[in-house]
């Protein structure tokens, strides 16, 4: 058998969530066989050895994007995207792993749901890992439930939110967590309280003020901050861990802390959109295209979302990607309560975070990578295959010339949408190499790719006690 390396990575900085060193990447087979510090003899090559060159760049585990929206249907609108298109996206913005959400359509049940996205999976260039979601309690779901465990989906959405669509009433959130407790699974919730956003929107829509310029009005913080205790009591009663996608508020993130520090495993992710974008937007010429939920805050808010991620409160950055296209969001944008909710950014997660905190704040790249990569991976069950750069895990790698930056346009991403909430800016920590399983898919602005290569991933045992963050 040919012993020597199908790959090496050679002459950059190697950075993983708990530490970093000059190294070289050495890769057969798919899998990473070895991380060798500079200076250090590295194997026998051979003609067929590919080197890649990373002299002066970083060198990351792929991001893992563990909040997307694939494809989507919520409510009258689908996403304009597929697994390839989304996939594809995502690897040119530095991602190679996405945790997508299996959200039943009318008359799927969750299981159901779950094994047509697993199928889906397989249309992408990369790797996807699911959620389950569970909207109305019945008789079959703890079998569904146990179900799609044996198949690898142990977290599962639920909602408390979208009446008539999507939202799980407090008795079908209790019901799942108790049997997430026995299956090993982990709630991930979408908190904001139904009752207290329905409020907002009848007197918004009273006031003439329903249409997209109003949306922040519609769904306050205290809406989250409420749904958020509401949850945490449960989890702790239950002992159940709990992951609270899109969080937008510093007092919401607070309330994750604490409770932690009591002992409950709950889990803060935030998005891009609410470390970098606020309210200003909805008072621009197009507000419909910064409508998503929860909405974007104020400055202030946005400034201790900021703070709370740099003091190691938060554990993950999802994108919450949406791929509606400009005519979806413009639509009906004269009533956020029947408009499209949610923004494209699988390509951008990286780039803004990268820009944003690593250069402008100084978060330390390692962080970086537990954010953006190894604590998705760790809570999604799918560590250390995926998030880490070490023997044995599979070679999905980035290489980032943390010099590089480019001007976002909507015409320059892959993203299967005309607009970019993040149009004009000047970002950095784009990828200019992206090995997936040991092949180069991405190098020096081309796509390398011919066809499918994408899997279901199956979780292990979700890893809650190793974050570092
Ligand atoms: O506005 C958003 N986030 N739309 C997508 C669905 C969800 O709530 O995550
Ligand atoms: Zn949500
Ligand atoms: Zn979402």
């Amino acid at each position: 058998m040919n012993q020597s390396p199908d790959l090496l990575v050679v002459g950059g900085l190697v950075v993983n969530d708990d530490w970093s060193a000059p190294a070289t990447v050495v890769v057969r087979d798919g899998r990473i066989v070895q991380v060798i510090a500079a200076g250090e003899p590295i194997p026998p090559t051979s003609d067929d050895t590919r080197v890649v060159d990373a002299t002066g760049h970083l060198v990351l585990p792929g991001g893992v994007d563990p909040h997307t929206h694939i494809g989507m249907s919520l409510g009258d609108y689908t996403t304009h995207d597929g697994y390839l298109e989304a996939t594809t996206a995502a690897l040119w913005g530095g991602t190679t792993t996405v945790v997508d959400f299996a959200i039943p359509t009318a008359g799927q049940t969750p299981l159901e749901a779950v094994l047509e996205r697993r199928q889906a999976a397989a249309l992408g260039v990369c790797d996807a890992a699911l959620h389950a979601c569970v909207i109305d309690w019945d008789d079959s779901v703890p079998g569904q439930l146990r179900e799609m465990a044996e198949l690898g989906v142990r977290t599962v959405k639920l909602f408390t939110t979208y009446r008539d669509v999507v939202m799980a009433d407090p008795g079908t959130v209790v019901r799942v967590m108790k049997s997430l407790r026995t299956l090993g699974g982990m709630a991930y919730v979408h908190a904001e309280a139904n009752h207290l956003v329905e409020s907002d929107q009848d007197k918004a829509a009273s006031a003439g003020r329903i249409d997209a310029s109003g949306h922040a009005h519609t769904r306050s913080e205290l809406a989250e901050v409420t749904a958020v205790r509401e949850v945490l009591s449960s989890a702790a009663a239950l002992d159940v861990p709990v992951y609270f996608v899109h969080q937008s508020t510093p007092a919401a993130i607070s309330e994750v802390r604490r409770a932690r520090a009591r002992g409950v495993r709950a889990y803060t992710e935030t998005c891009p959109h609410y470390l970098t974008l606020d309210d200003s937007v909805y008072q621009s010429e197009s507000p419909e295209l910064y409508v998503c939920c929860p909405p974007l805050r104020s400055a202030s808010t946005v400034a201790g979302v900021v703070r709370r991620t740099l003091a190691r409160e938060v554990d993950t950055i999802g994108s919450d990607h949406c791929c509606y296209t400009l005519e979806q969001k413009r639509a009906d944008r004269s009533d956020v309560r029947v408009m499209p909710n949610g923004m494209p950014g699988v390509e951008t997660r990286m780039p803004v975070i990268f820009t944003e905190l690593v250069r402008r704040r100084r978060l330390p790249l390692e962080r970086f990578v537990a954010l953006t990569a190894a604590n998705p991976a760790r809570l999604n069950g799918i560590h250390p295959r995926k998030g880490v750069i070490a023997p044995g895990s599979d070679a999905d790698l980035i290489i980032i010339d943390p010099a590089e930056t480019r001007t976002v346009t909507a015409n320059g991403l892959h993203m299967a949408t005309d607009y970019s909430p993040y149009e004009g800016k000047s970002l950095s920590g784009w990828p200019s190499t992206v090995i997936v399983k040991g092949e180069v898919l991405l190098h020096q602005g081309v796509l390398h790719v011919a066809g499918h290569r994408g899997k279901a991933l199956e979780s292990g045992p979700l890893v809650q006690d190793r974050l570092l963050c």
